[in-house]
């Protein structure tokens, strides 16, 4: 009697928690059912594939290699259809007939005790639903090294699944600080796990140049290099001509064929970005005759000293690192890249950035003031729109279709062939797909990962701040468009402050789960409260990956104000819910015996030296020490 009581309980206590408490999958699929019991992968599993495409059998060798190192075993790929039967098998089957749910990326998993079975109308749904069942084996399955006494136990599932945008991308600026191939990889097996299709890779700019052009060897061989600099990037000392520049370095064109092959191997693609007029010291310091302002001496790739000034609507050069609308160099120079760029890349888009181009060089060059008397030109934006129609005809002969930074809309006139990515906000992408243009949106406001992902007390300094919440609440379709010329999104990561790719890592995540679930989950299933465990759930497995993420959400942000001429008042503002925030004016280091914070603002004392702020939960640390001095606190609260 007893025991019957006891198992009933359990049982139910079980299903009383949310049915499955261990289904906690980014992005959140389309549909999922629990059912009773378990998967176990175990030493006899294999995969069987059938009689089919290579990348079909890649895909199933890819998800063999992903889970041999933590469970050691070595599960076969068998094409050909199921020849053995032994309970922990994975059985993947392609659709004679399209299912249309689920269209080219989508797919079903059916999760049982016997089982894990996976029909998908195309490899590339295989291999979203290999990545999901990863999702749903324990944490251990993340572990670098083998993972003793582990049973591989995944919940009897059944999930229906595909994306709602086709265009799923990660920017990647390895031009700023230059990352080698192997890290790009790295790179792309992270994404992939979140199922993003695209890499955007950001090639060129002031800092680098770092594709291998066979036919312009100097772009690599002088454009590559600059002096290394560390510490906080964009006003560094200027490099001085006797240091030597030796930090940087270049993709060959073998190495871009091997990422994309990687690349393809996994469902992504790949698309290259050649930023110009502008962001392009590092090919001017190689061919200087590309820009309109004589000096060649004066031209050296940017090792992170300043060479623009911004200020609030606009910005000058202080050096020119623009190429020239007005010299016919620049032309053949461009039909030269781009013909070795579109050999090297599938991808049917070239992207030739366009963004943030200083115009004060050129409003004082004769040749381009020539050039706007010739061509009937009014002022710089028409000059910059001539340059983009002339760049788009050269990629368009190529075979390939252009898209830039929302910057290619001014001027007008932009040929209706080419493609919008919108990032100075929404409106650039708005404007566009009323033109009838094809737009990609990439928002600062809502999937700029290299801004600071909370209160800059705690986080590496950038300019700007975005959370997490709020690049969760990225829609990429705005109110008003067609939604079919919305392709998609991307989040950007640009790497002036990035270093390295343990930063890296800290600036993709967790803003990189809320970027995925954004551009694959349906826009109803999107909700902050569940998404909030699940990226904890991703926290426990990055750790045993030992791969970083920030752990920004649990360290709220300091709101300082002004209560009369020298009395300042602070709030705090957690992101997530249920966070202690306890605090101390007087140097010592907070713990939970410290006054909390109860949502009233504290008035701060009147000779406190420092504000340090730690956050708890459950009565454990959680947060990290955040520290604000006197004349920081003065400087937020706006008194002299
Ligand atoms: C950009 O962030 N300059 C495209």
């Amino acid at each position: 009697m007893k025991k019957i009581f006891l198992v009933v309980f359990v049982l139910s206590a079980f299903r009383g928690f949310g049915q499955q408490p261990s289904v906690q999958i980014i992005p959140q699929p389309v549909e999922v059912k629990s059912g009773e019991g378990f998967f176990v992968l175990n030493e006899s599993s294999s995969v069987s594939v059938p009689d089919g495409s290579p990348a079909l059998l890649k895909a199933a060798e890819i998800f063999a290699a992903q889970v041999k190192t933590a469970t050691g075993y070595s599960i076969p790929v068998r094409s050909g259809g199921v020849s053995t039967r032994n309970v922990g098998n994975i059985i993947v089957e392609i659709n004679k007939t399209p299912d249309a749910v689920i269209g080219d990326e989508g797919y079903r998993l059916k999760l049982t005790n016997a089982a894990a079975t996976i029909t998908a109308n195309k490899p590339a749904g295989v291999f979203y639903a290999f990545q999901t069942l990863i999702q749903l084996l324990p944490n251990e399955i993340e572990s670098k090294t083998l993972a003793k006494d582990i049973s591989w136990k995944a919940p009897a599932v059944e999930v229906l699944d595909y994306p709602r945008f086709g265009w799923r991308g990660l920017m990647f600026d390895v031009s700023r600080h230059f990352f080698t191939k192997a890290e790009v990889k790295e790179f792309i097996d992270d994404m992939v796990k979140y199922k993003y299709n695209l890499l955007h890779w950001h090639l060129t700019d002031d800092e680098g140049w770092r594709i291998e052009i066979k036919s312009l060897p100097k772009l690599t061989e002088v454009g590559a290099w600059s002096v290394k600099r560390t510490g906080t990037f964009g006003n560094f000392i200027p490099p001085t001509d006797n240091e030597p520049r030796n930090y940087g370095g270049f993709y060959t064109q073998d190495d871009i064929k091997e990422v994309v092959q990687y690349a393809a191997d996994r469902f992504v693609n790949v698309l290259p970005e050649v930023d110009i007029p502008g962001h392009s010291l590092a090919a001017i310091a190689a061919y200087p005759e590309l820009s309109c302002t004589p000096g060649a001496e004066k031209y050296k790739v940017r090792s992170g000293e300043k060479i623009m000034n911004w200020y609030s609507g606009g910005f000058t050069a202080l050096i020119d690192n623009t190429l020239c609308p007005a010299n016919e160099k620049v032309y053949t120079f461009l039909d030269k890249v781009f013909t070795e760029v579109a050999q090297l890349f599938p991808f049917p888009y070239i992207h030739m950035g366009g963004d943030e181009c200083a115009k004060n060089f050129w409003e004082i060059s004769p040749q381009v003031k020539q050039l706007m008397q010739k061509e009937k030109l009014k002022d710089m934006h028409e000059v910059q729109s001539y340059f983009v129609k002339r760049v788009s005809k050269i990629v368009t002969s190529k075979g390939k279709k252009m898209i830039g930074w929302d910057e290619i809309l001014e001027g007008g006139d932009l040929p209706k062939t080419a493609a919008v990515m919108s990032w100075r906000g929404m409106k650039g992408g708005i404007e566009a797909a009323k033109l009838g243009h094809e737009v990609v949106m990439t928002p600062t406001t809502f999937v700029y990962l290299d801004y600071m992902q909370t209160d800059g007390a705690i986080e590496p300094p950038v300019y700007s701040t975005l959370r997490l919440k709020t690049t969760y609440a990225f829609e990429p379709v705005p109110e008003g468009v067609d939604a079919r010329l919305i392709k998609g999104g991307q989040g950007n990561l640009w790497t002036e402050q990035v270093y390295n790719t343990r930063h890296l890592q800290y600036m993709i995540w967790p803003r990189g789960f809320a970027v995925a679930e954004a551009l694959w989950s349906p826009k109803e299933k999107r909700n902050w409260e569940n998404f909030v465990p699940r990226v904890e759930s991703q926290f426990a497995r990055f750790s045993v990956a030992q791969k970083k993420y920030a752990p920004s959400i649990y360290d709220p942000l300091i709101k300082v104000k002004k209560a009369d001429s020298t009395k300042m008042l602070v709030d705090f503002d957690p992101e997530i819910s249920n966070l202690d925030i306890y605090y101390t004016f007087d140097n010592s280091f907070p713990d939970q015996f410290y006054p909390k914070y109860d949502g009233t603002s504290i008035p701060v004392p009147i000779d406190a030296a420092t504000l340090k702020v730690i956050t708890y939960r459950n009565g454990k640390q959680i947060g990290r020490l955040m520290v604000l001095n006197a004349a920081d606190l003065k400087r937020r609260a706006g008194i002299k």
